[in-house]
């Protein structure tokens, strides 16, 4: 259990439930509140593709067999469909659902979808005075160099961009209505159970761990020893949206371990848990401006939410890997 708050006997929103972080909070709280009530709101996956080729939404119903709480389908886009939460009392709203993949580059469809739907879940948290934690994010900070702190962003895409806006609301938000307890969350690079339908947009951990499977060297881009992210495994981010519901106040904050390694230590860590000398192979990498190195800062986030994060890259690969191999040759779609 991550902090004293007893959510048995609350109601709780989770928009993209379905998705990677939302449906880990969803079994969270099965696991640990029993008494709880949860309510998934998402809009599942169709066939419907970006420009980029990847999917409109990643939510995917294998992500929550076993889930026993209520599931509603809708677009947080669609008000007919934000009105089906009409008639419960939410004690908590966890918004997650987003277009969570940072190459879709048209502008309206990213602000529209992430940014007009927040006006909405704003709202429905003060008329239920619900304790409201969002999903931001690390691309706030773009290229920025580490360590990335809170009040220095500089968005890079239209998807950091999108979120950055949705801070800039929810802190104009709580100054207007002090009564309200929003925090924003900026997650780094998550990896863990739940992600494998995130295909191409899930992280390095499982794409490497799924090539060295296959018998083949994982592929990296050349130098990756020298391009550093702060990885946070999902148990970490599940505290983190945990503790964000008692926050010494309303803010934003980083959530991520505060400490950068680099993708080759990725693919040698899994090489040694899979037990194979598959060397590795490196392509060119074709992104200009590619971000080299991501570090948070987390003091704020370590003072105000009482956040530990416990995994290291060590721990939370080897805790994966069972769930990595179970999926491996399976069907992503
Ligand atoms: N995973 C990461 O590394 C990471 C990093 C930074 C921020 N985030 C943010 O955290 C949140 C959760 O990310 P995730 O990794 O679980 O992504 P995800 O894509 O797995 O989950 C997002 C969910 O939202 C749903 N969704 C998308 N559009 C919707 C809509 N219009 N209406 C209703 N549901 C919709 C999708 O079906 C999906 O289930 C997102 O807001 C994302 O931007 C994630």
């Amino acid at each position: 259990m991550h902090n004293k708050l007893d959510f048995n006997n609350k109601t709780i929103l989770i928009t993209g439930g379905a998705g990677f972080i939302g449906s880990n909070l969803a079994f969270y709280f099965q696991n640990n509140f029993p008494k709880a009530e949860v309510i998934i709101f998402d809009c599942f996956r169709s066939d419907k593709t970006f420009l980029n080729g990847n999917l409109k939404s990643f939510g995917h119903y294998k992500n929550l067999i076993g889930f026993k709480g209520n599931i509603i389908c809708g677009s947080i886009n669609n008000k007919n469909d934000l009105a089906l939460l009409d008639n419960h009392k939410f004690d908590f709203i966890f918004h997650h659902a987003a277009i969570s993949d940072t190459r879709v580059y048209d502008q309206e469809i990213v602000m529209k979808s992430n940014v007009n739907s927040f006006y909405d879940l704003l709202k429905l948290a003060k008329k239920n005075k619900s304790i409201m934690v969002y999903a931001s994010s690390a691309a706030t900070y773009g290229n920025l160099p580490s360590p990335q702190t809170i009040g220095r962003e500089n968005p890079e895409n239209p998807y950091g961009y999108s979120k950055y806006v949705m801070d800039q609301i929810a802190l104009k938000y709580s100054e207007e209505n002090p009564e309200l307890i929003i925090a924003g969350l900026r997650f780094f690079n998550v990896y863990g159970p739940r992600e494998f339908y995130k295909s191409k947009t899930s992280s390095m951990v499982i794409q490497l761990a799924h090539q060295i499977l296959d018998g083949k060297p994982p592929c990296l881009f050349h130098n990756s020893n020298q391009i550093f992210r702060d990885f946070i495994y999902i148990d970490d981010v599940i505290q983190g949206n945990i503790k964000a519901c008692s926050p010494k106040k309303s803010g934003i904050y980083n959530i991520a371990t505060g400490i950068s390694r680099n993708f080759q230590e990725i693919a040698d860590i899994l090489q040694k848990e899979l037990n194979t000398n598959l060397g590795t192979d490196y392509i060119t990498n074709p992104y200009d401006g590619y971000q080299m190195n991501t570090q948070a800062d987390i003091s704020k986030t370590k003072e105000n939410l009482n956040f530990d994060p416990e995994f290291t890259l060590e721990m939370g690969i080897s805790d994966y890997i069972p769930e990595i191999i179970r999926l491996h040759g399976s069907k992503n779609i």
